[in-house]
């Protein structure tokens, strides 16, 4: 039975084991923008000129403080925002707000999430980085149904299952709520830039493209006692691409509007690009900075878009970005960077010292990897004045226990390739209550991912270390703990990885969403 009816025509020529050239020509042949994987959609609206709109920082929300818990709620909501000046966007929101509000814990500190779902679709939330029991991580069917009744499990399964047969929810998951659900995060892990987003199966990429994504920072004793720069000076940048309609929706290419089938349309199979840079929800905005270094905690929260970030002008000497940080907090040592590559669900923390360029400078953020106006990503515009001393980084900065390979207990191959139906993990569409794999809680194990096109594959659970890259040297941007490690066309990234604590049904993905939404996606059962 078909799932899907996505791929029309455009079959691609990858079959059977990925070769070298034929797969690279093909990505080549498709990407229509500049290097970056996937389509771009265009925006009929009239956009801004870049560069206009002040940067916003999310607000930090503040929890109601039991003994034992921080307890949050979040009523997600829809919402009319003004991202382009002059027009209305109604949008998904968490709280009213794109992005959602910040949430902040504390290591060892547990934390409750209340999620009332107001929006007229179900959804799931996920803490993506979150080292979290399997109840509360956001299992794709674990839907929380709309708060008015208006749509029933049947239908809410229906619609993410469509045409598949026997689907069930798997044991050891949350199952499905009727109007709200409680997230326990027991937030036993390190400092660490975390997020928070919708998760439904087969609807990931339009929710997430509607507004559904916030920022949850963790913050422990090792990190606060390190001179970082804080306060104003520690700003999280979620960056999103995104298309418009003329009268300024969202514009995202479903195959039914009517939201009874999922899935994009033909042309955007390989992912959906827009061509509009918003930074913490706004378009390509500015932000005035004194002299002084900065902690920026970058977020890619696009569907597809992977970035390579580049100061314009470079400071004299280069090496602009220091990286303190990756996906699971803190690296050992800073490690220095002219540019970044983020794939979607990456983040690095870095401290950039805005006192190297002269007062007055206008210094852009630009993608590399984009054509056009997608190239474009914000401005620092440098403030007049001598240079501040701040915090910086130190050359020390945590300490991470290497996972050893030689103590592995088994090396499993996840391969990301495209099938004739869709997106496959080892040749299959994601089936929920199906498992590619039963890793022990507290073995180390290798996992080997290769792919074909150009797939962020991230890991729930638990963080893992990057080993080798097509069996060499891990690459500049494999430092630290990962949870989404992101994979050019053709080439092999062996991690190693140890779950610990939770038994239950996890997942495995490409975080390009509308790969995911169309099948690339697997469950693992921890136990
Ligand atoms: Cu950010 Cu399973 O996702
Ligand atoms: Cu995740
Ligand atoms: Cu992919």
């Amino acid at each position: 039975m078909r799932r899907r009816h996505f791929i029309g025509g455009a079959a691609l020529g990858v079959t059977g084991l990925a070769g070298v050239s034929l797969p690279l020509l093909a990505a080549a042949r498709r990407a229509a923008d500049g290097e970056s994987p996937g389509r771009l959609l265009t925006s009929r609206a009239e956009l801004p000129r870049p560069y206009d709109v002040p940067l916003p920082v999310p607000r930090t929300l503040t929890p109601a403080s039991g003994a034992a818990a921080d307890v949050y709620e979040i009523v997600q909501q829809p919402a009319e925002l003004e991202i382009l000046p002059g027009l209305r966007t109604p949008a998904w929101t968490y709280g009213g707000t794109f992005p959602g509000p910040t949430l902040v814990s504390r290591t060892g500190r547990r934390t409750l999430v209340r999620h009332r779902n107001t929006l007229p679709q179900p959804t799931v939330t996920h803490l993506h980085g979150g080292h979290t029991p399997a109840h509360s991580d956001g299992y794709p069917t674990d839907v929380i149904l709309p708060a008015d009744g208006r749509i029933t499990a049947e239908r809410a399964l229906a619609a993410m299952t469509h045409g598949m047969p026997g689907h069930g929810a798997p044991a050891g998951v949350g199952g499905i709520a009727g109007g709200e659900r409680t997230h326990t995060y027991p937030m036993d892990q390190r400092a660490a830039t975390l997020w928070y987003h919708d998760h439904r199966m087969s609807w990931t990429g339009l929710g997430v493209w509607r507004g559904l994504a916030g920022f949850h920072l963790v913050h422990d004793d090792e990190e606060e006692r390190l001179p970082l720069p804080r306060g104003e000076r520690d700003i999280p940048l979620m960056i999103t691409d995104r298309a418009f309609e003329e009268d300024g929706s969202f514009r995202y290419p479903l195959i039914d509007a009517g939201l009874t089938r999922p899935g994009v349309t033909d042309a955007y199979m390989d992912g959906v690009l827009g061509d509009v840079v918003l930074v913490n929800g706004a378009p390509w905005p500015v932000h005035r900075t004194p002299r002084v270094r900065h902690r920026l905690r970058l977020l890619n929260a696009s569907n597809a878009r992977p970035y390579r970030l580049r100061f314009d002008p470079q400071p004299a000497g280069g090496d602009a970005f220091v990286q303190i940080g990756s996906d699971g907090g803190l690296l050992e040592r800073p490690v220095r960077h002219d540019a970044l590559r983020l794939g979607p669900g990456e983040r690095f923390d870095v401290v950039v010292d805005f006192s190297r360029w002269p007062p007055g400078a206008g210094v852009r953020l630009v993608n590399t990897l984009a054509r056009g106006g997608a190239r474009e990503v914000m401005e620092f515009r440098i403030a007049g004045g001598p240079a501040r001393e701040d915090a910086g980084a130190p050359d020390r900065l945590s300490r991470i226990e290497r996972l050893d390979p030689g103590r592995a207990v088994v090396t499993r191959d996840f391969r990301f390739r495209q099938g004739k139906d869709g997106w496959t993990v080892n040749d299959r569409m994601y089936r929920p209550g199906r498992a590619l794999a039963r890793p022990a809680l507290g073995e180390v194990e290798i996992w080997r991912f290769t792919t074909s096109l150009h797939h962020p594959v991230h890991v729930h659970l638990n963080h893992f270390q990057v080993l080798a890259r097509n069996g060499g040297a891990p690459g500049p941007y494999d430092a630290g703990w990962k949870d989404t490690v992101d994979l050019p066309p053709t080439q092999s990234v062996e991690v190693a990885v140890r779950f610990t604590d939770y038994d239950g049904t996890y997942m495995l993905h490409c975080h390009n969403l509308e790969h995911e939404d169309m099948g690339m996606m697997a469950d693992f059962i921890t136990g």
